[in-house]
């Protein structure tokens, strides 16, 4: 028969569940019955041993948990890796296992201290031998893969776990005979299951449902046709059934008490190797600079929870902490991932953090060339709004044009760089691939930012809504004018709500005495101030009354023909046709404007660019040098707008919908600032306050 499979078991003697070390033993403490837990692991020994060799280790007494075998460590072939707990409660297993395998003639294997692996729980071979498929995220460290990749000389498949039911990966994943796998796919990333279904045919994919999970369907023990397992529905039967697997059920509920069933009870100690299959671990490593005020400023919590939040895994190798409040301190960090992808994503949201890959001397230029126009190498380095440098010819060159979503084109000959777009890609150009000598410039005055050092400063990012309102506008006030006092510039994106909602005489007003340097926007804006300025409705809403007036809908159409009757908008200012609003204060002030076509435009007016290229390199030529952007009720403009704008510039995004302002406001700067409200009592009070700080004292009529 099948004499050659063995398997390790302990016996349940001091089996109980002391403590909570998984969601299953919550509740639980000294509730699992002595006699039942007996009675049902030797039912499961003696299933087993009807198809298999059962060895023995002994329990021993304080050490509940030592009746999960699988933990023991993992075996292939002489060689067997011990298990580093995670947990201290089972720590102290180690040496017993340790001990068995040693003297069963094991060459023994130990993981570095603070590294754990659960052993056969994480780790469970391809039923055809042909790789490992190895879990992490609760309890083994995604550093250990590589070790066991290159211990057993067998390929590693990483799986993240990410269900804290399913803490080890034998809870919700079991390999079958024939390439079949059960598995609950829910337990694992989105990264994982893609992973599984690259390397499982759907075939032979058996899926579990959470009723079935939730009863360690999963957690069984497969011998050759036969799998061993706790109580299952039914229908699951039924399947494994058809896909010719004869199924024992034996109840197992004690040792569920503890988070564990058929599997977690067994460690099977005579894995096949095979001749042809060897090592080869995707896990890729790379260690990292952070410098800053990485703890004040937050930045290490940031960059330590993004690692692992997108499947990595790190080990900070040193850390020198800056000791006063100015000094910046200085971090190394290793970075592991699954996979080359994921070490990409990773290391691409470091470097917005300010991380550096190490080493830092990279002298070759990492870039590719151009090979077709307007399309970019494969592994480009997609830019962020962050002041970024490049190593060019062994120095570290500052990028042009910094915007986000566009390719780095380096010149070696005259050490530059800049951002392109895509679409402005030449046959040649020398793009920046991959993540290497690329770094963002964190400026360090952030930290004194937030703590309200500097006089008038946003309040740090995020969303307010009335309360907050009146002060947000002072503070806007205030900056607004300082800018114009010292000559720099504000750039205007607005939707036509500003109008509809009776912002038009005060954003007028804004322009006339010199706050607004550019105006974006698209069709529509110009076409209801028009309208306003014109026949004093808004889409036909009489703007005096707040009524719609008979025949309402038809005006603007009445004046986008009269405007293109006059030619451009500045031409019906200068024939006299508009006399007042927005645009006739844009005219009259030679305040710049680009009007960007969209689909749902009426007209359009002839001023309105309907070239979608043409529009977004005027709206990048009027951003350039701007210190601030208003942001006043139009998603669209404002996005594309934020799109093009570097770090560093302030943006107040104004609108009625949170969720607007939420995603704009969003840029992980403490400059952006989002206000809920109505974009015209918005403008309303900011005219007011102006006015406060250019006449502090209220004229005194005589
Ligand atoms: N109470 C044990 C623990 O939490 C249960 C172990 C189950 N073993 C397994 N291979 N899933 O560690």
């Amino acid at each position: 028969m099948t004499d050659s499979i063995r398997i390790l078991m302990c016996a349940p003697d001091h089996y109980d569940v002391d403590y909570v070390i998984n969601p299953w033993m919550e509740g639980n403490i000294h509730k699992s019955a002595r006699d039942r837990s007996v009675e049902q692991w030797n039912q499961l020994y003696h299933a087993i041993k009807e198809r298999a060799i059962v060895e023995l280790v002994e329990p021993q007494k304080g050490w509940p948990d030592m009746v999960f075998t699988a933990n023991a460590g993992l075996v292939l072939g002489d060689n067997a890796i011990v298990s580093r707990f995670y947990h201290k409660e089972r720590q102290g297993e180690e040496p017993y296992f340790k001990e068995w395998f040693a003297n069963n003639g094991f060459n023994v294997f130990e993981l570095p201290k603070d590294l754990p692996f659960e052993g056969a729980g994480d780790a469970l071979f391809d039923r055809e031998g042909r790789w490992l498929w190895a879990g992490y995220g609760f309890r083994s460290e995604l550093d250990s893969h590589p070790y066991i990749a290159q211990w057993l000389d067998t390929e590693v498949l990483s799986l993240r776990l990410i269900d804290e039911r399913f803490y080890h990966l034998d809870t919700c994943f079991c390999p079958l005979t024939g390439g079949y796998l059960l598995y609950y796919p829910p337990a694992f990333d989105a990264y994982s299951n893609r992973l599984i279904e690259l390397r499982i045919p759907e075939e032979k994919r058996i899926i579990v449902e959470e009723p079935d999970a939730v009863k360690f369907a999963c957690n069984a023990v497969n011998i050759n046709h036969t799998i061993i397992m706790n109580q299952i529905s039914e229908s699951l039967k039924q399947r494994l059934n058809d896909v010719g697997f004869e199924v024992v059920q034996t109840p197992l509920s004690e040792f569920l008490k503890a988070g564990g069933a058929a599997k977690c009870l067994t460690l099977r100690v005579n894995e096949p190797v095979l001749e042809d299959v060897h090592a080869s671990t995707p896990v890729e490593s790379r260690t990292v600079q952070l410098t800053g005020h990485l703890l004040d400023a937050g930045i290490m919590n940031k960059a330590l929870d993004m690692v692992v939040e997108n499947g990595g895994s790190f080990k900070v190798l040193n850390f020198e902490l800056g000791l006063e409040r100015q000094s910046t301190s200085a971090a190394q960090v290793r970075v592991s991932a699954p996979d080359h992808n994921v070490m990409e994503e990773i290391m691409t949201q470091l470097i917005d953090l300010g991380a550096v890959a190490l080493p830092q001397e990279v002298c070759d230029i990492n870039t590719e060339t151009v090979a077709k126009a307007g399309v970019a190498p494969d592994d480009f380095y997609v830019s962020t709004i962050y002041p970024t440098e490049v190593r060019v010819n062994c120095e570290w060159v500052k990028v042009q044009n910094q915007r986000m979503d566009a390719a780095i084109v380096v010149d070696p000959q005259n050490m530059t760089a800049e951002c392109r777009l895509l679409r402005d890609l030449q046959k040649g150009d020398h793009v920046m691939v991959g993540v290497d000598g690329i770094r963002t410039v964190r400026q360090a005055e952030d930290r004194d930012q937030r703590n309200g050092k500097k006089e008038f400063t946003f309040m740090g990012s995020g969303v307010s809504s009335e309360r907050r309102v009146e002060l947000l506008v002072e503070q806007i006030a205030w900056e607004m004018r300082q800018v114009r006092d010292q000559g720099g510039k504000v750039v205007v994106t607005a939707g036509p709500v500003v109008i509809h909602t009776g912002g038009a005489q005060h954003l007028a007003k804004l322009i006339r005495e010199g706050y607004v340097h550019a105006l974006l926007g698209g069709n529509a804006i110009a076409v209801h101030d028009i309208e306003q300025a014109m026949m004093g409705t808004s889409l036909g809403v009489d703007m005096q009354r707040g009524i719609p007036v008979s025949g309402g809908h038809r005006h603007h159409l009445k004046v986008i023909n009269a405007v293109r009757g006059c030619g451009n908008i500045a031409q019906a200012v200068e024939q006299g046709l508009i006399t007042k609003g927005v645009m006739y204060e844009c005219v009259k002030n030679n305040v710049p404007f680009a009007l960007a076509g969209s689909i749902r435009d009426d007209g359009p007016l002839p001023d309105t660019e309907m070239d979608l290229i043409k529009a977004q390199s005027r709206y990048a030529e009027l951003i350039q040098g701007t210190d601030m952007i208003l942001m006043l009720s139009t998603m669209l403009h404002s996005i594309g707008v934020g799109n093009m704008t570097p770090a560093g510039v302030k943006m107040v995004c104004v609108d009625i919908n949170p969720a607007v302002v939420t995603k704009l406001s969003d840029r992980g700067s403490v400059e952006s600032v989002g206000i809920v409200t109505d974009v015209g009592l918005f403008l309303s009070l900011l005219v007011q306050q102006l006015d406060k700080l250019t006449h502090p004292y209220p004229v005194v009529s005589t």
